[in-house]
């Protein structure tokens, strides 16, 4: 009999008992073995749960146990979970999780200490919930060099941006629904920050090209700016607004990583993933354009992720699956995003706003000026060029001695 034991016992945690205990007859025969939760670590008490009799407190259990083959960290951070994974991984249990932190700081060390205790250190659920986007990227893509990889990442975000656009619900109030739908991190601040996507962008990067992005090199920023009369805009031009990460290849030796709002045409199939969904999008140069979809965040999408992985390490006893990057220790891997060529939408504010036409448009060149319902005289909008970002600051720079730059969104 194969042993189980979950730490945490939260959202995706309960999740992930949930799911199991319901399909556990099917998992076993696809296990090829019976197989059963022995433990649920969680510091709480849980009296009336219907699995009290397996609630514990004490990590030591779990890593003496000889019994438990896979342990399921659902506890997120990058403290305990961290200490935990070492010592189990180095124990020889495999481990799955959800936990983007500890994968995007610490995945390269994690991946090579499973390795060298002939386990695994499994993440699927770490990035798009229960979309299936790690196992396709390292197995099924694994003939492609990797073009892009751009996406949705955060259910919670994309949750409030589409209830602004629709029900011009005001953010607040669309924060505070996805935290009681159970999407938001702890600290939603991670969410809406883009710290959560970024964390999600640096993984899909180092499977992808094999050397570990930190969440640090990547300039990451949220949604907390964007406001209707930026829905509005964007709107009326044929576009949504979406927080995108993206990753892709400059050189053999350096990538691009950013995360950020963006306008995304509604010709592109992003701008029409609502709610908690997440899509990636990856190109390859033999399959071209793939698009994975999902929910993003929930308890039981990002379940089915982490159980997936709970079946695979049961299979795979005492077997590595090949999955590894390398560390990363050159910063400069990650090229400045100010050097690379946007397109960028921006919206002034002064009392002279029409007579500032004709400086913007010197400055810009050929730029497209949008319009909404009821645009107060004092405000104008505009979509410049493609140029070097830097460039782009520099011309608003000069124009913010005339105006106020309201609102500034790269274009996808
Ligand atoms: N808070 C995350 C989100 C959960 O909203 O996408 C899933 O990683």
């Amino acid at each position: 009999m194969s042993k189980i034991a979950v730490i945490g016992y939260g959202v995706v945690g309960s999740g992930t008992v949930e799911l199991f205990e319901k399909n556990r007859e099917s998992i076993c025969k696809k296990v090829g073995k019976d197989c059963s939760i022995k433990y649920i670590l969680d510091l709480r008490d849980f009296p009336d749960s219907p699995y009290a009799d397996k609630m514990i407190k004490d990590f030591n259990i779990i890593l003496n146990d000889d019994e438990v083959e896979v342990v399921a960290e659902v506890v997120g951070g990058a403290t305990f979970a961290y200490d935990y994974t070492k010592q189990l991984l180095s124990k020889g249990k495999s481990v799955v999780t959800s936990n983007k932190e500890l994968v995007a700081t610490h995945g390269a060390e994690l991946l090579k200490i499973a390795r060298e205790n002939n386990c695994n250190y499994l993440f699927e659920a770490s990035v798009g919930g229960g979309i299936p986007i790690i196992r396709p990227l390292n197995k099924c893509l694994a003939g492609n060099e990797i073009e892009q990889i751009s996406g949705i990442l955060n259910g919670t975000t994309n949750f409030i941006l589409t209830k602004m656009i629709r029900e011009q619900m005001d953010f607040a109030s669309a924060l505070k629904m996805a935290q009681e739908l159970g999407y938001a991190e702890k600290d939603p601040t991670a969410d809406v920050e883009g710290h959560d996507a970024c964390r999600k962008i640096c993984i899909l990067g180092s499977l992808a090209f094999g050397k570990q992005i930190y969440p640090d090199m990547v300039h990451c920023s949220g949604i907390s700016n964007i406001t209707l009369d930026d829905v509005e805009y964007a709107e009326n031009a044929g576009y949504a607004i979406k927080l995108i990460g993206s990753v892709k290849p400059v050189d053999k030796e350096h990538v691009t990583a950013i995360v950020c709002p963006r306008l995304v045409s509604k010709s592109n199939l992003l701008a029409s993933v609502d709610d908690v969904y997440n899509a990636i999008s990856v190109t390859g140069d033999g399959v071209g354009d793939v698009l994975f979809y999902g929910q993003g965040a929930g308890k039981l999408p990002t379940a089915s992720a982490v159980v997936g992985d709970i079946i695979d390490c049961l299979k795979h006893h005492n077997r590595v699956l090949a999955m590894s990057w390398d560390d990363c220790e050159d910063k400069s891997y990650v090229v400045n995003y100010k050097k690379t060529e946007v397109s960028m939408y921006v919206r002034i504010k002064a009392d002279d706003a029409e007579e500032l036409k004709s400086a913007i448009s010197g400055m810009f060149g050929k730029l497209m000026y949008i319009e909404r319902n009821g645009r107060p005289d004092n405000e104008i909008a505009f979509i410049t060029p493609n140029m070097i970002e830097e460039d782009i600051d520099a011309n608003l720079t000069i124009l913010s001695h005339s105006c106020e730059i309201a609102s500034k969104i790269r274009l996808l």
